[in-house]
């Protein structure tokens, strides 16, 4: 019998030849004999990440009100086009889903504390639902990214990420475009092992906000920048970035009428001077995002020359097993998409 050394250097030497249909029957194999070995109690050790993030957003809530707004920062604009067009300012009311989880605005809206209803015809009793959207992303979304769907993209085909991909993510640099509130720096943070953690945000305001709270919680990879991410200023941490989390960053929060030209000075500076390749997380995809903004089917195809789009079908499947809250929250990750970045 081979030593359990022996062992180790064949499964790294199969690992690196054998085909992919091999490795997934190895996978299966392992799984099934060893799964006291491999299975992970995801749900014990996500829920003590959730609550860290929890934590994190307890100490925003006080300083924004509930749609994660200073008073500056209330957005001014509304889409022209794509899903968020169709619904009315008047019955759309914004509430963040990254400092609000679903409970917590159920529980708002049972004791009266925020509205869920409008009236039809006012003074009758003819109401209806209010719609509901968020500029934040939720920490569900957040634990299956960094958890399930980024690393299957950054890992494929392998049972977990393995400690030197560990020490390599630790060289390693995720840029948020937009960072807001920076929930997507919170939770990779939390949820991840990339060795800098970059917000790229117009508003001094959530800049600050985001230090403070970073500092105070000993989050000492994340740091942030106020820029505006189409202007010259982010070029260099756009186009040097590992990995790139760009969730809707412009609808809401620039003039319809300019969308196009700060979407192509954005793919510009991610793409020209790119020495390695990257990965890119969006929300939705770079391809809707482009078409909202009225962008045609050739010039996308051009702008997106570099960006290849990874299949995260299997990982999502795997996330919506593991992350209980998403179970009936799956559409908070439907249309997150991965590409990888050529330089
Ligand atoms: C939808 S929020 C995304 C927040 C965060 N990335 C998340 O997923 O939770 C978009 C953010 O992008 C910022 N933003 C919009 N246009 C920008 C620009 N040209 N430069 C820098 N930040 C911008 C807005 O201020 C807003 O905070």
């Amino acid at each position: 019998m081979p030593s359990l050394d022996e062992l180790k250097a064949l499964l790294q030497d199969f690992r690196a030849t054998a085909s992919h249909e091999d490795r997934e029957d190895l996978k299966t194999f392992i799984a099934d004999t060893f799964f006291d070995l491999v299975s992970h109690d995801h749900t014990n050790e996500l829920a003590d990440t959730m609550e860290q993030l929890q934590a994190v957003a307890e100490d925003i809530r006080p300083h924004v009100d509930v749609s994660g707004d200073f008073p500056s920062t209330k957005s001014s604009t509304w889409p022209q086009s794509g899903e968020f067009s169709e619904l009315n300012p008047e019955t759309t009311v914004v509430y963040d889903d990254f400092l609000y989880p679903d409970s917590l605005v159920d529980q708002m809206m049972d004791d009266g504390t925020i509205p869920s209803h409008y009236c039809n015809h006012c003074g009758s009793h003819d109401t209806a639902p209010l719609d509901i959207i968020s500029h934040s992303a939720p920490v569900p979304a957040l634990a299956a990214v960094f958890r399930f769907i980024l690393p299957a993209a950054m890992f494929p085909n392998q049972l977990v990420v393995s400690p030197a991909d560990v020490d390599r993510m630790r060289t390693m640099t995720l840029v948020d475009v937009g960072s807001r509130l920076g929930p997507v720096l919170f939770g990779a943070a939390v949820l991840a092992d990339f060795g800098r953690l970059v917000g790229l945000e117009i508003s001094a305001e959530y800049n600050d906000l985001v230090s403070k709270v970073a500092a105070a919680r000993g989050y000492g990879q994340i740091s942030v920048q106020q820029c505006d991410v189409t202007s010259p200023a982010a070029k260099g941490a756009l186009s040097q970035a590992d990995v790139l989390y760009i969730h809707n960053v412009f609808d809401f929060f620039v003039d319809p009428a300019r969308i196009i030209a700060a979407w192509s000075a954005v793919i510009d500076n991610i793409t020209t001077g790119r020495t390695r390749p990257g990965f890119a997380v969006t929300k939705p995809s770079l391809e809707t995002m482009l078409g909202n903004a009225g962008m045609g089917q050739a010039d996308i195809a051009r702008a997106l020359a570099k960006f290849t789009q990874v299949d995260s079908t299997e990982a999502k499947a795997v996330a919506c097993k593991e992350i209980t809250a998403l179970e009936d929250r799956q559409d908070v990750i439907d249309d997150i998409t991965v590409y990888t970045i050529a330089p």
